[in-house]
């Protein structure tokens, strides 16, 4: 498979990435009520057999759980995985030795020595300044268990910021990691798309199926049994689900003349937008498979511009 670079100078990862969020946690995802640990190994498994090998974490994600799968899966294969998690800046680390230690510990859940990428999850910037915390993550580039750094939910000028006091320590910042998809557009209005490019800064897009909804599968009769965090989410609701209908329809009709499903399409818009890797969060080998049926094909620039216009009003 095609990689791509994160960033400048950094790590080559696959087009697609799988997201672990849901990899043990209960909180929103209800681990353990309809999937658990054996679907997560054949998901793993599943990824590497279609050639993807790029998955996001972090050590928030069940609490550790979702790192901890991963070491467990990635000492049953000798393939080459590229690992991103993140760090946590919460309240009680307000030392640059936080960052280290946080790093340690979520090295040993993963049984790895370094990870190709370490991302800030929120730009908390009150308890740590931005520049100790940068600072920080450049020394453990420097000391080899970082190849690249990362930020997540920053915005333009908190990435420019990052960018710049990195670039000081001649460390680039390789991505931005954000709510990006169809129904989730802000980042091309507010900047933060146009600032990644000219920083030559990569997007991950976080929930690129908008949690399920781009798949079509949710309706307004199976949105009301969501046993997890969704359920409260208007999104799902009836009319959440009616107001996107347009958009699925228009997916449902691009699939059909392509033979591919609406998820497929929706993550293959995403990656027409050149520089933005989507990471889809799965649950089964079966999701996995699907959406890596995202790659190896492309929509025509008509069927871009179609669901341009359909999901314009979610930039
Ligand atoms: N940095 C951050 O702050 C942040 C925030 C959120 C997420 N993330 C990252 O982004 C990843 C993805 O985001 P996300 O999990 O929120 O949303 P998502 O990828 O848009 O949706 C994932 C959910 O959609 C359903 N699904 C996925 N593929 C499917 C398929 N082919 N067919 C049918 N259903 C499918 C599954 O749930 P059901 O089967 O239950 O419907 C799955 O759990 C996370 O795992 C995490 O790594 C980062």
């Amino acid at each position: 498979m095609k990689t791509i670079t994160l960033g400048q100078n950094s790590s080559a990862v696959t087009p697609l990435c799988i997201g672990t969020w849901a990899w043990g946690d209960k909180l929103f995802w209800n681990y353990g009520n309809n999937y658990g640990a054996d679907q997560l190994q054949a998901a793993f498994t599943a990824a590497l057999e279609v050639g993807i090998t790029f998955f996001d974490t972090a050590e928030i994600y069940g609490f550790g759980l979702s790192e901890e799968f991963l070491g467990q899966f990635l000492k049953k294969t000798d393939r080459q995985v590229q690992i991103a998690t993140k760090y946590g800046p919460f309240p009680w680390r307000f030392l640059g030795q936080s960052v280290a230690d946080a790093l340690t510990d979520s090295l040993k859940r993963l049984q790895l020595e370094r990870v190709a990428l370490y991302q800030v999850h929120w730009p908390f910037t009150f308890f740590m300044s931005q520049e100790t915390l940068m600072n920080a993550l450049a020394d453990e580039v420097k000391r080899g268990r970082i190849e690249a750094v990362g930020v997540s939910n920053y915005s333009a000028q908190q990435m420019r910021e990052a960018h710049q006091i990195l670039a000081a320590r001649g460390v680039p910042l390789a991505v931005n990691q954000v709510r990006y998809s169809l129904l989730t557009r802000q980042i091309e209005t507010n900047g933060i798309l146009k600032t990644a490019r000219e920083l030559g800064v990569t997007i991950l897009a976080y929930s690129p199926l908008a949690q399920g909804l781009l798949t079509g599968k949710y309706t307004a009769d199976s949105a009301n049994n969501l046993k997890d965090g969704r359920r409260i989410d208007s999104r799902f609701s009836q009319e959440g689900l009616q107001k996107i209908e347009p958009v699925i329809s228009l997916l449902r009709q691009l699939g059909e003349k392509h033979g591919r499903t609406p998820a497929q399409v929706a993550l293959n818009w995403l990656i027409a937008q050149g520089n933005v890797i989507p990471i889809a969060g799965a649950k089964t080998a079966e999701q996995v498979r699907q959406n890596a049926g995202a790659l190896g094909w492309k929509l025509d620039d008509d069927q871009i511009r179609q669901l341009e216009e359909v999901s314009r009003s979610y930039r």
